[in-house]
């Protein structure tokens, strides 16, 4: 390592502190400039006054003053879904790479434009999709790809998690269509992703949704279920829901194969809950994987270290990027095909 990746993070919510943590955390990186579009005093006493280690950084309320900040390598993108685009557009124009939180865009029209300008600026478009990073996920990638279990026969994946009236009502964007998108953008495109990069496409998609709790603070289906099959061959289900009763339940993958039957399991994809393959042992995993626990709410894998130190790699010794923006563009055509089953 030669020099240090200079950062600036946008959007000081829950996921955009995780961004700023695993920046200062990394000895190759150096957190330039903070902004948001409210002030630090209020996100400070919004938070209550946790952030004041934050008080040496340079804070601003406004994106084109930071574009304009000559050292600064990449901008982290750590706003509502639907202000990414014209964030991530506006960077690359001014010539900086991008980080952009998941989902990387809420349709597919703006996530292709943003791969075309990254590409015609030369300029990374790096998407966060950090349960890449989660031992039980990148094990079972491996087994798959040694061809341990043998074809495929199934896939089902069941995400059952808790978002309340409080979560949705302490923000101006969840639950809001224009905004937010739906579960599928907002909760789990993590686990669409995961698919994706283990099986490839979906194809044949069928897909029904309801809206179990009677919600007015929510625009859109809390629950959904999917029958589809890979590109890859294996067909599957998705069943999910944020409608559980009081917390998060589970988010699990079942692989039943001609070699072997495999269940990832916990609450986010982290426990290997059963592994019958033929010739093989069950591993086990040193350590439990941490969530990004966000006080009222818990999320996914607490992975952005390994995110941050990803792009560290790509930009100064051209390491492959972990998620890039063809992937984030990939998932954002998965879940508007899906959605397009919305009526
Ligand atoms: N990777 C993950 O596990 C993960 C987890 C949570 C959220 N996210 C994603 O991160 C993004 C932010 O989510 P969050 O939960 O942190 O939201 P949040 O509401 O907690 O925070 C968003 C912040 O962005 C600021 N903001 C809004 N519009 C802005 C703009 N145009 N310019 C500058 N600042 C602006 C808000 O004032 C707020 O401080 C979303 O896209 C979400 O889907 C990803």
């Amino acid at each position: 390592m030669n020099r240090k990746i200079k950062f600036a993070v946008i959007g000081l919510g829950h996921i955009g502190i995780k961004h700023v943590d695993a920046i200062i955390k990394d000895q190759n990186s150096e957190l330039i400039a903070l902004a948001d579009k409210v002030s630090f005093e209020e996100i400070k006493k919004k938070r209550q006054n946790e952030l004041s280690y934050l008080d040496r950084y340079k804070f601003y309320n406004n994106l084109s003053d930071v574009l304009k900040i000559p050292e600064v390598d990449v901008i982290n993108i750590c706003t509502p879904n639907s202000s990414h685009y014209e964030i991530a557009s506006e960077s690359i124009k001014n010539g900086k790479h991008v980080l952009i939180e998941k989902p990387m865009t809420l349709s597919s029209k703006h996530a292709h434009l943003l791969v075309k300008q990254a590409k015609n600026q030369n300029k990374f478009v790096f998407c966060v999709m950090q349960n890449r990073f989660s031992p039980t996920i990148m094990w079972l990638k491996k087994v798959i790809e040694q061809k341990k279990l043998g074809a495929i026969f199934s896939v089902h994946v069941n995400c059952f998690w808790n978002r309340n009236k409080s979560y949705y009502l302490s923000s101006d964007w969840h639950g809001k269509l224009d905004l937010d998108g739906g579960p599928l953008f907002t909760q789990f495109s993590h686990f669409i992703d995961i698919l994706y990069w283990l099986f490839g496409d979906f194809l044949n998609i069928n897909a029904k949704f309801s809206k179990f709790r009677k919600s007015d603070y929510i625009e859109f289906e809390d629950s959904g279920v999917l029958n589809f099959n890979f590109s890859s061959g294996p067909k599957a289900t998705l069943n999910y829901s944020t409608s559980i009763w009081e917390k998060n339940f589970e988010s699990s993958i079942i692989v039943i194969a001609e070699r072997g039957t495999v269940k990832i399991g916990g609450q986010y994809m982290d426990k290997l809950e059963y592994c019958n393959i033929e010739n093989y042992e069950k591993p086990t995993f040193s350590s439990a994987l941490s969530c990004n626990d966000y006080g009222s709410y818990k999320g996914s894998a607490a992975n952005h270290g390994k995110v941050i130190e990803n792009v560290i790699n790509v930009i100064l010794n051209s390491h492959k990027i972990a998620t890039s923006g063809s992937e984030g563009l990939k998932i954002v055509e998965i879940i508007e095909k899906i959605y397009s089953f919305r009526k």
